[in-house]
């Protein structure tokens, strides 16, 4: 048996294989669509076609609007989008955000960027569980505070954050609620009403489909400042011609990953 053959891969936190699927989608998107989705020529429509059936599946797992959909190059950007968006949109020093301690570097390292531009961060702790306590959240809160960001999972442990109750007390307050969910979109229920969230991060390559793509939820009325300036791509909020083939790539992933049977059998599984 070859060393290869002998190896069983378990870090799927870290990064997960392609779905069949995703795989034929993608060699299938190769040979076709070649046009910009933005011409509205002959060429230009399969590829457009592509680009928005993939974001009504990204849509239908996260129970969103299509158009709250904005595709990205990962979690990372994702969250950078989220964290600096807002910040700059806010357009004032001194503008507050509430984190937790045990975030993804995509997510502590933007904070400590924005600090530089005058942001004022709090890091909350967390217990010997992971877990950050809504009552602590709501404590934080200032009247300057425009934003809160906790992860939904945890990359290294795993847990679980309980962000329907933390965004229980912000209701009311017009302080934005995001939510870094590589980890758990397409493992775990992360429907953006129940999670009563303004803002959600993906990251393509942890639910099965291709590295290098992700997407960002940002709720109806919510104004973000893009991070790219340019044409009017993804309605304003994310410049570039679009990446069809990763954007198809993670419809696909994303409309298997709304059949997937859940993490049940693998809590069976871990505990036995
Ligand atoms: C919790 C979390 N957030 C963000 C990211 C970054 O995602 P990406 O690799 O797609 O940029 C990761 C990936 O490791 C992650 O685990």
């Amino acid at each position: 048996m070859s060393d290869a053959m002998s190896r069983i891969y378990l870090d799927f936190n870290a990064s997960t294989p392609l779905a069949p699927q995703v795989r034929a989608a993608m060699a299938q998107m190769l040979e076709e669509p070649y046009g910009n989705p933005s011409s509205s020529h002959w060429a230009g429509t399969p590829a457009r076609q592509a680009v928005e059936g993939a974001r009504a599946k990204v849509a239908r797992l996260l129970g969103c609007k299509q158009s709250e959909v904005v595709f990205t190059s990962g979690g990372s950007e994702a969250n950078n989008h989220a964290l600096k968006g807002v910040f700059f949109a806010a357009g004032r020093r001194g503008a507050h955000i509430i984190t937790t301690q045990v975030e993804h570097p995509a997510i502590i390292n933007p904070c400590r960027f924005l600090e530089k531009l005058g942001a004022s961060v709090t890091y909350l702790p967390v217990d010997g569980y992971g877990c950050v306590d809504p009552d602590d959240v709501r404590k934080a809160l200032r009247p300057e505070s425009v934003l809160v960001s906790v992860m939904h999972a945890n990359n290294e442990v795993g847990t679980i954050q309980p962000i329907s109750e933390i965004s229980r007390h912000l209701r009311g307050t017009g302080i934005l609620l995001h939510t870094d969910a590589a980890q758990s979109v397409g493992k775990i229920e992360s429907q953006v009403e129940t999670l009563g969230v303004d803002l959600l991060s993906v990251a393509g390559h942890k639910l099965y489909g291709p590295k290098g793509v992700g997407a960002l939820y940002v709720r109806e009325g919510v104004f973000l400042e893009p991070l790219i300036h340019g044409a009017g791509h993804e309605s304003g909020r994310r410049a570039g011609t679009e990446n069809v083939l990763l954007n198809a790539a993670l419809g696909v992933a994303c409309e298997v990953a709304a059949k997937w049977i859940g993490m049940e059998p693998v809590r069976i599984l871990r505990d036995y």
